[in-house]
């Protein structure tokens, strides 16, 4: 009888130690003279407790973790592989309370599947979508993405489904679909779980998109520092080429999609989309003026549309189940779910998905479990660095991108970066004009040098230094970016500064504010 061991293959994972887990359960079996079929995963999202393994038992899967090289003897001992238990036992996996109480639409299959096998993939309802939306007419998918309420999960929320009308609208006969998966925010890590873990469902959601707007090739954009993901990505495209579900004759519709990867160039400005299309040109990631939309003139000045990893493999389960099934989720304009990650000081750091509408605060204890040291969480930064700060008394807010919006916030990637009672927000303030500088692509003045001005000011009032008249000018300067910068970059790091400076006036030369408040 051959044993079935889940070992992930996620770079979390790895750096965790799971290929060493993988060579030790392979070496003790071989030694116990044991078959066993190992099976390299994706992450179950549950980061504090990797490298977990899993075994197949007649009652299901069972989770062990976190499991290092040396506890590998251990567990053959205590007969893991038929689901014994030991001092690292967490149960049957699907009743892990954690995972148990989440929605998992767009990571369904993420852990579960081995993410390169297209068979795995087919036989957890992969390609159902593609092949409804074979059936249908470009306006039709179009309408359906609409209907489900889908809004880009990069940053800006805009509207997916509007998105693709203007480029189906478009006389072309090139169209392209690039992925946005250059995910440079601090804290966030949902794109590359998602092409770590299921490839194929980003491949599948580019499809249809290309199919609905009538695009012939797709282009993922891959932040750089993601090695592992470009191996998968790339031995799923072949597996999908071969198989017919890429290519020039679509599982013989006669459509065509042709899908490649190119390695991003390592700047945050990158992941901007303009920029983005600049350096997938072979130029320098410098911003474009807009308009035109990339929609309209993109790529090569093409009709393009651009989307987040996470918009695109959302895409497949609205077109499998239907717009309404991905609309019941969700609070007012925010519709289906969001896939949460949960970083910095925090206890159980991970991936949790779950319908817009839940709360900072159950997010931050019922899942995160309170903070890494054991302090009390002061302050949280949602939607990456050029998010706002929030303070305790704002963690009821719903994740709801207008519940956000009253707040002078943002929840951008869905990423949640906790800090303890130790952090000192000036410097954080600090912080956000020093990235800004490190970061910004150099084309309009209010980014490029109010950025390093900024940071120096900061300095004088960490210092001390005239701090009610340097408080002001940092007002001053936050608002001539804020609405003056050609794009985000520029335009939104006043967020982090002013929610520091307002939540937080206390760690900037506190008293002087106070009084002068008083
Ligand atoms: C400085 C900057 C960095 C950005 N980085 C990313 C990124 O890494 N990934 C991403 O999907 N969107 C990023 N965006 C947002 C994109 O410009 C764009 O809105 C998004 O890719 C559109 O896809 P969506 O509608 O599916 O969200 C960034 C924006 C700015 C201003
Ligand atoms: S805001 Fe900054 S990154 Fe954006 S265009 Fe201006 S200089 Fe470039």
């Amino acid at each position: 009888m051959n044993y079935k061991v889940y070992i992930p293959r996620d770079s979390s994972a790895l750096s965790m130690g799971a290929e060493k887990v993988a060579i030790a359960i392979a070496l003790e079996a071989k030694k116990r003279g044991l078959e066993i079929d190992i099976v390299r995963n994706g992450s179950r999202g549950l980061y504090w407790l990797e490298t977990m393994v899993e075994v197949v038992t007649d009652k299901g899967r069972m989770a062990y973790g976190p499991v290092r090289a040396k506890n590998v003897a251990g567990l053959f001992d205590a007969d893991f592989l038929n689901g014994k238990s030991h001092a690292l036992s967490l149960g049957l996996t699907e009743e892990i309370d954690w995972l148990k109480k989440q929605q998992r639409l767009t990571f369904a299959r993420v852990g579960i599947t081995d993410p390169v096998s297209l068979d795995d993939y087919l036989a957890h309802d992969g390609y159902k979508g593609l092949k409804n939306a074979l059936n249908m007419s470009g306006t039709d998918i179009v309408q359906a993405v609409t209907d489900s309420g889908l809004r880009g999960r990069g940053g800006a929320a805009f509207p997916t489904g509007i998105k693709w009308k203007t480029v189906l609208g478009c006389e072309s006969e090139i169209k392209y679909v690039v992925c946005n998966a250059d995910e440079g925010d601090s804290g966030t890590y949902s794109d590359r779980m998602i092409m770590e873990g299921d490839p194929f469902v980003l491949i599948e959601g580019m499809t249809i998109a290309g199919i609905a707007v009538g695009a012939t090739q797709g282009y993922i954009y891959l932040r750089s520092e993601y090695p592992h993901a470009l191996v998968t990505l790339n031995e799923a495209i072949a597996a999908a080429n071969n198989a017919g579900y890429l290519g020039g004759n679509i599982l013989g519709s006669g459509k065509a999609f042709h899908l490649e990867v190119r390695r991003a160039a390592g700047a945050y400005v990158c992941g901007e989309e303009t920029s983005m299309l600049e350096s997938l040109e072979g130029k320098r990631g410098l911003v474009r003026f807009k308009p035109p939309l990339p929609a309209i003139e993109g790529l090569f000045g093409k009709p393009t549309v651009v989307n987040n990893v996470i918009s695109l493999a959302s895409v497949p389960i609205i077109l499998d189940k239907g717009a309404q099934y991905y609309a019941d989720y969700g609070m007012g304009r925010s519709r289906g779910t969001l896939p949460i990650q949960l970083a910095g000081n925090i206890k159980h750091g991970g991936l949790v998905e779950l319908a817009f509408g839940v709360t900072l605060r159950e997010l931050l204890y019922d899942y995160g479990g309170g903070s890494y040291s054991g302090r009390p969480i002061r302050a949280v930064q949602v939607g990456g660095p050029l998010g706002a700060f929030l303070p305790e008394s704002q963690f009821d807010t719903p994740l709801d991108y207008e519940e956000f919006s009253k707040i002078w916030a943002v929840l951008g990637h869905g990423g949640i970066v906790a800090f303890d009672d130790t952090v000192d927000m000036a410097k954080m303030a600090r912080y956000a004009f020093e990235f800004c500088a490190i970061e910004s692509c150099g084309k309009c003045t209010p980014c490029r040098i109010g950025s390093t001005r900024g940071a120096e000011v900061v300095d004088k009032i960490i210092a001390g230094k005239d701090t009610v008249k340097n408080i002001q000018l940092i007002r001053d300067l936050s608002d001539t970016m804020l609405n003056g910068s050609l794009c985000a970059l520029g335009g939104m790091t006043p967020y982090p500064v002013l929610s520091a400076l307002n939540h937080f006036p206390e760690d900037f030369n506190s008293q002087k504010i106070v009084k002068v408040a008083a």
